[in-house]
């Protein structure tokens, strides 16, 4: 017999029971059904749940892994692989220590690998060979395309660093002749945004030096117990391309007064120094090498470096008189097109305390401001809109000028 339409009307029979029967079942069976339905919902709840918290532990995980990542990282070579782990030593302390590696890290090192390792001494990566190191933290250029007359209002700056540092690359003789040392080294102070890494490239411009530039700040974060070796590079660097200038940016940092604390990082911060020092000091026959040096924090560095022999011409260089503004106005103007009614002299006055930094950010922004309202040509209130502008930014980033104590 089949379920039809047909048997629907049929009276109460034995076929009828057996169908009562069939939709019992079904009924049973739907339950079941729905019970088992309600198990697995709770199931994928349950199993949500889990799943948040696994997601969780990954995302500490991860932060954790960062961090461990960021901390100062040491430098150290592997000595030998063993079935208990991996034996490197420390570079600075030479330290030997026996360290686990995962089974990916372990094909990837092999004796004498350079390593970063982190304070409780786990692989954190291979390191690159030595030259991409240099590399990396020294910019050789053979000509930075800055020149004295893109400098505004720093004469007796630059008349300073010629003296100091071209004269004696362009005629090493005449201080023979005249009998004395030329100065070792100079070094530039000031508050940031005032032409300090201008003028540097700008001496590198006028000689046939090249012109090699580290930022100290580079040299302390990156690599510990590796500091004293870069500045042992940065000097052999210089005498494979003499003559040479070897301009050292932010150097505060790997020169400024020894702390309280008693870090690695401050120790190695030391030991960098040392090394600078006695790189200088070494520094006999220098007529072909010129050091320059810059920082905004002059009040930081330690003294030890100012002693005669290293830096012994300290030259400031301030933030720029009315008259120096008018002039590193017209310097980054020289490209723009400018309205007749645009009075630079006027502008110079209102712009006290504007580092040359400042007034290269308000050339740029007034010719935003003109860009903004459709004109080709840049007129007086463009420069007045910018100058405020960029003074509101100013206050809201307290560090641009206040840093300089
Ligand atoms: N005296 C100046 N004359 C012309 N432009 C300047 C002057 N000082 C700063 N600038 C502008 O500001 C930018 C940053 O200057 P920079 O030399 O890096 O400052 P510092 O090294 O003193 O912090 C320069 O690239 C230049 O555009
Ligand atoms: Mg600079």
């Amino acid at each position: 017999m089949t379920d039809t339409v047909d048997d629907a009307d049929l009276p109460y029979s034995e076929e009828g029971a057996s169908m009562q029967e069939k939709i019992q079942a079904l009924r049973e069976r739907l339950e079941v059904l729905e019970a088992q339905n309600e198990e697995m919902r709770d199931k994928l709840l349950d199993a949500n749940a889990e799943n948040n918290k696994y997601q969780q532990k990954l995302e500490r995980l991860t932060h954790e892994n960062k961090k461990l990542k960021q901390s100062p990282l040491f430098v150290a070579t592997v000595q030998e692989m063993t079935d208990e782990g991996v034996i490197i030593k420390q570079h600075g302390n030479n330290q030997e220590a026996v360290t686990e590696v995962t089974e990916e890290t372990h094909t990837d090192l092999e004796p004498d690998s350079r390593v970063a390792v982190n304070n409780s001494l786990s692989i954190v990566k291979r390191l690159d060979d030595e030259t991409d190191v240099r590399a990396r933290v020294m910019q050789v250029e053979e000509n930075p395309g800055v020149s004295y007359g893109d400098i505004g209002g720093l004469e007796d700056q630059i008349r300073e660093v010629r003296e100091t540092v071209e004269m004696p690359l362009k005629k090493p003789g005449m201080f023979e002749d005249v009998g004395i040392d030329p100065p070792s080294g100079v070094l530039l102070y000031g508050p940031p945004g005032t032409g300090k890494t201008m003028l540097a490239k700008a001496v590198a411009n006028h000689t046939d030096a090249t012109f090699i530039k580290m930022a100290g700040s580079e040299l302390v974060h990156k690599f510990i117990g590796e500091g004293a070796k870069l500045v042992r590079d940065l000097f052999q660097v210089a005498r494979d391309h003499e003559p040479a200038v070897i301009f050292i940016d932010e150097i505060d940092a790997i020169a400024s007064k020894r702390t309280e604390s008693k870090t690695s990082g401050d120790a190695e911060v030391q030991r960098t120094m040392m090394q600078l020092l006695s790189e200088m000091d070494g520094f006999e026959d220098r007529g072909e090498i010129r050091i320059i040096a810059a920082t905004n924090r002059f009040d930081m560095l330690d003294r030890a470096i100012l002693r005669p022999g290293r830096f012994d011409r300290l030259i400031e260089v301030p933030k720029p008189d009315e008259e120096g503004r008018e002039l590193i106005f017209q310097i980054h103007t020289r490209e723009m097109n400018v309205a007749d009614d645009v009075d630079f002299a006027a502008l110079a006055s209102e712009t006290g305390e504007a580092s040359g930094a400042d007034i290269k950010a308000v050339c740029t922004e007034a010719g935003m401001f003109a860009i903004r309202d459709d004109r080709t040509e840049i007129n007086m209130e463009d420069f007045r809109n910018a100058w405020e502008k960029v003074t509101a930014e100013d206050d809201e980033d307290e560090s641009v000028s206040k840093t300089f104590a």
